[in-house]
């Protein structure tokens, strides 16, 4: 019998579960391969005793329409930087992916197929260059990597965005105030964009296109001036302003600073002391985009993404990532998908369609 490990790695995204059951229901049709689920990343293996749970048919049925991931994830213990605990009690930070390589073949494993973001494949990539037969499956709510055109979590972050912003509408209209939609998306502007288009933002403002303070007053004044006293803002997490006052995409740290206090907060400031007179009101949807049940269309990309992965295994094409291109699946390097960076819309033509149903970028 031959031994698959999977692991979920990084946030949690809506479809995961779904990928852990195309792997292992494709699986299950070859007579000569059973599954295994590392619990927490790759935790539950590089832990004495080791947390390994046996997925079949039967561990899997019916998690396609569960949110989450039912091997637990974690963003700690990187096995490229792991902190260790020396004899003297201080603490010393390893690469343990030589030793990791050896702890798989240790417990059996003939190969494994890893599902998350950029970190997570990164990690896949150092094993695989270690000689570990891995398969990567991209996993982002954020949809910001470009050797796919999208990734699963990606239409259930912007369905849940969508529906909050549909009843935020409501309150703008009626109490003709300003009203503020922050959404996630870490340095790209795909889930706000997204959720502009659907809703019918009057302003849109990502991290793509940095927008001008005076520009977006300017709107929401025509907007009142026009007798049409409501205005409705989605903006993105990592939006930035072009003077530098919101600069949320400033790396990790600063990300993680801005979002603690929230740019939207931020940019109620900003048009509060730039003179406007409505009232303004803000709102994080922060996790509820990462929740729940995936849209059908995030379950049919994760289910085949993991009917793939375990096709490459089967093919013994290793170091190579399940994407979707170009509107059929296919896998690409992993070490060429994790370097590219998906920018909102690089052809423009989005954005500008935006702009025809008169949304402002603020630029
Ligand atoms: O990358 C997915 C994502 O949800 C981003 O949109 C967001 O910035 C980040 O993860 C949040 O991470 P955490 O759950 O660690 O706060």
């Amino acid at each position: 019998m031959k031994k698959l490990l999977i692991a979920t790695g990084g946030g949690d995204c809506p479809g995961l579960n779904a990928v852990i059951r195309g792997v292992v229901k494709r699986a299950a049709k070859e007579k000569d391969w059973e599954v295994w689920g590392s619990y927490e990343a790759f935790n539950g293996i590089m832990e004495d005793p080791v947390r390994l749970v046996r997925l079949d048919d039967k561990a899997v049925a019916g998690i396609h329409v569960q949110g989450g991931t039912i091997i637990g994830t974690t963003n700690k213990g990187n096995p490229m930087s792991f902190p260790e605990k020396q004899e003297d009690g201080s603490v010393k930070i390893i690469n343990k992916i030589p030793w990791l390589v050896e702890r798989f073949k240790s417990n059996g494993f003939d190969a494994v197929i890893n599902i998350g973001g950029d970190g997570s494949q990164a990690i896949s990539q150092a094993l695989f260059e270690a000689g570990l037969p891995v398969v990567g499956v991209p996993k982002t709510i954020d949809n910001d990597l470009s050797s796919t055109d999208f990734t699963f979590g990606f239409q259930t972050a912007v369905q849940t965005a969508s529906d909050a912003f549909d009843r935020l509408v409501t309150t703008a209209n009626s109490h003709h105030r300003v009203m503020i939609m922050e959404v996630m998306g870490r340095n790209a502007g795909w889930i706000a964009l997204y959720t502009a288009i659907s809703g019918g933002a009057e302003i849109c403002l990502i991290p793509e296109i940095p927008y001008d303070l005076n520009k977006v007053v300017d709107k929401i004044k025509s907007r009142y001036n026009n007798g049409r006293g409501f205005v409705n803002i989605v903006i993105a997490e990592g939006a930035k302003a072009i003077d530098g006052t919101i600069t949320a995409s400033k790396g990790e740290e600063g990300r993680h600073a801005v979002r603690l206090g929230g740019v939207c907060f931020t940019l109620s400031q900003q048009l509060k002391d730039a003179g406007v007179e409505a009232d303004v009101r803000e709102t994080v949807l922060g996790h509820t985009q990462r929740g729940g049940t995936p849209v059908a269309f995030d379950r049919v990309i994760a289910s085949v993404f993991g009917v793939k992965a375990m096709e490459l295994v089967l093919d013994g094409k290793f170091g190579q990532l399940v994407v979707l291109k170009n509107n059929d699946f296919s896998s690409v390097p992993i070490k060429e998908a994790i370097s590219e960076y998906n920018y909102v819309d690089p052809n423009g033509t989005l954005v500008k369609a935006a702009k025809g149903l008169g949304i402002s970028f603020g630029d």
